[in-house]
């Protein structure tokens, strides 16, 4: 809260000013009801490409366009208050070149309202956050397992074993030098994102990457137990609300069958009563 009594909204520079501080809380969100339960709890709400694979059904983050990222941008915004808002740019919309990348963040920003974009990719990816940061667009890098290149990953793997370690740590000190305030690093060994999060000067987000990181995502469906098509080793469920909510269904569908729903309390009179008006 301000001295007037207003929330103050968490920005990009105080994210990245919590460099080695108290952990900064994240989770995704897609929608206004989801986003109001976060509001108070988190320090970053994302609203991740995965929204694909969790709401839309598709088998991966490619097939979701500029147009479902400002939609579920836009829900996201009207349920927040304080946490920073970032929205992702999706495949296909930034990796072109600046240009294209400026021209889908700025639609982002314009109308989603979010306050900070987030885009895949660590050293070839530089010059792009570059052109960003430079013209009022703060970038959230993403490195390690970047979901968009999954093609070319051959599949979901840890990323920056061995030797591989190396390519990590480029990607990380290029997208830090090119002025992201914050890098997420997904599926990333514990000893690599130690190392990784005492070299580069900006807060890494940890997603499957220890708690070495400056904090924490996750899927917010994954925590809460209702995205359970598959589940990496990574994911911690707070909650069974997936089938709670399917116990719920069954509860329903029974008592429609069996005309125990509606009952007395859910059905209209004919003359018209104070307690009727919902
Ligand atoms: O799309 C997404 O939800 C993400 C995070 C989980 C980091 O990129």
């Amino acid at each position: 809260m301000s001295a007037t009594g207003e929330t103050k909204a968490i920005t990009p520079p105080d994210i990245r000013l919590r460099k080695g501080q108290a952990p900064l809380v994240c989770l995704t969100a897609y929608t206004t009801p989801i986003a109001k339960l976060l509001d108070r709890h988190c320090d970053i709400v994302l609203v991740g490409d995965s929204v694909g694979m969790v709401l839309h059904g598709l088998s991966s983050t490619l097939g979701v366009t500029l147009d479902m990222m400002i939609m579920h941008g836009k829900a996201v915004r009207r349920g927040l208050e304080r946490p920073l808002l970032v929205v992702d740019l999706p495949f296909g919309s930034y990796e072109e070149g600046p240009e294209q990348a400026f021209h889908n963040a700025a639609r982002l920003m314009a109308e989603a309202g979010c306050a900070a974009v987030k885009l895949e990719g660590g050293e070839h990816m530089a010059a792009i956050i570059r052109f960003l940061t430079a013209r009022g667009v703060p970038v959230m890098a993403h490195v390690g397992l970047t979901p968009q290149a999954v093609n070319t990953f051959g599949g979901y793997r840890v990323q920056g074993r061995g030797d591989d370690a190396e390519r990590l740590r480029r990607d990380a000190a290029a997208v830090t030098e090119a002025g992201a305030f914050s890098v997420v690093l997904e599926k990333v060994p514990e000893p690599l994102a130690r190392r990784l999060t005492a070299e580069i000067a900006i807060p890494t987000i940890g997603i499957g990457a220890s708690p070495a990181c400056d904090g924490q995502i996750l899927v917010v469906d994954d925590v809460l137990g209702m995205f359970t098509d598959f589940r990496p080793k990574f994911v911690k469920r707070y909650a069974e609300l997936g089938s709670a909510a399917e116990a719920a269904i069954v509860a329903y569908a029974a008592d429609v069958r069996e005309r125990r729903f509606p009952a007395a309390e859910h059905v209209y009179a004919t003359a018209s009563k104070a307690k009727d008006v919902a």
